[in-house]
């Protein structure tokens, strides 16, 4: 599938492109540093996102990372390297900031790792809703090299997305998993050749672009707000928020598609 109707900006270090109805696509664009989050790359995503949570028809975005090399090597070292303590952890902040935005976004986020996503790279990947991954791809914390922790939240999203054991190896090791292992330890939903990823990519949002938007937008939220909720309070919202997606456009045509035999057009 190619890109339709596409828009570009001005931002510097990103573009954002609308590809096709209600899908967004935003890439980190500073190739020559494998794609590395400085202060200003971190604002402008942030801008970004503004702008997609103002545009009421956009449905999905995508995330991938520009050249053939990297999604993103992490966090840039040599931005880094000039940080006073009060300094890193106000960077860590926006980060911290930016990326828990982009994981409440009231639309699906998918990131499409295309080679590196290490450090910050794979702290943006694990803040999407879900990952795919070329066969290139290769996920790390690799922080203890440099003498530094995560700082954008790998250590908490690693360790309740493969669990404490296998979270702790890759910390303190620094070593960098594989898409397939990515897959088997549950991080990456689907692994394709590297050609291919953009376009599956965009089937995929093009898919869930042709869903409810009304019950995207609940079950991300019950899916999101639940996982920190014990069951009990988790099963409570669940019952809610069924309840509200009565109320909606989307479930009296969904419902009358359905017995009358044909598709449902959700506006
Ligand atoms: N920050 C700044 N520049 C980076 C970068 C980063 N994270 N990663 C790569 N680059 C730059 C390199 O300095 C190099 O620039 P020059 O051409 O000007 O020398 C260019 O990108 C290409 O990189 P390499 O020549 O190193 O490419 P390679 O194929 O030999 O190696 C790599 C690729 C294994 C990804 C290697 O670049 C690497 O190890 N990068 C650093 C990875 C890393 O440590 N990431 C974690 C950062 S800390 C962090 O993210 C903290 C946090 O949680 C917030």
């Amino acid at each position: 599938m190619k890109s339709e109707n596409t828009q570009t900006n001005d931002f510097k270090n990103i573009l954002l492109e609308a590809v096709s109805s209600g899908v967004y696509l935003l890439t980190i664009n500073r190739p020559k540093v494998l794609n590395a989050l400085n202060a200003d790359t971190l604002e402008e995503m942030n801008q970004a996102l503004s702008k997609i949570s103002a545009d009421r028809s956009a449905r999905v975005l995508l995330i991938k990372g520009s050249g053939e090399k990297a999604f993103v090597a992490g966090a840039d070292i040599e931005h880094m390297s000039h940080l006073t303590p009060i300094e890193a952890k106000t960077f860590a902040e926006h980060g911290m900031h930016l990326f828990r935005r982009l994981e409440t976004l009231n639309i699906p986020v998918v990131a499409l790792v295309n080679g590196y996503a290490l450090g910050g790279g794979c702290e943006l990947a694990m803040s999407c809703d879900f990952i795919l991954a070329a066969d290139n791809a290769k996920f790390g914390q690799p922080e203890v090299n440099l003498g530094i922790t995560p700082g954008f939240g790998g250590s908490q999203r690693l360790t309740r997305l493969v669990g404490r054991a296998m979270a702790m190896e890759l910390l303190v090791t620094g070593r960098s998993m594989s898409a397939e292992e990515g897959l088997q330890r549950g991080l990456v939903n689907h692994v394709y050749p590297q050609s291919e990823l953009l376009d599956r990519g965009l089937e995929l949002a093009s898919m869930i672009a042709g869903k409810s938007n009304n019950a995207i937008q609940l079950t991300k939220q019950l899916v999101q707000r639940g996982q920190d909720l014990d069951l009990d309070n988790a099963c409570v919202m669940e019952s809610d928020l069924f309840g509200l997606s009565f109320s909606t456009p989307d479930r009296t045509e969904g419902m009358a598609a359905f017995l009358e035999n044909r598709k449902p057009n959700f506006d």
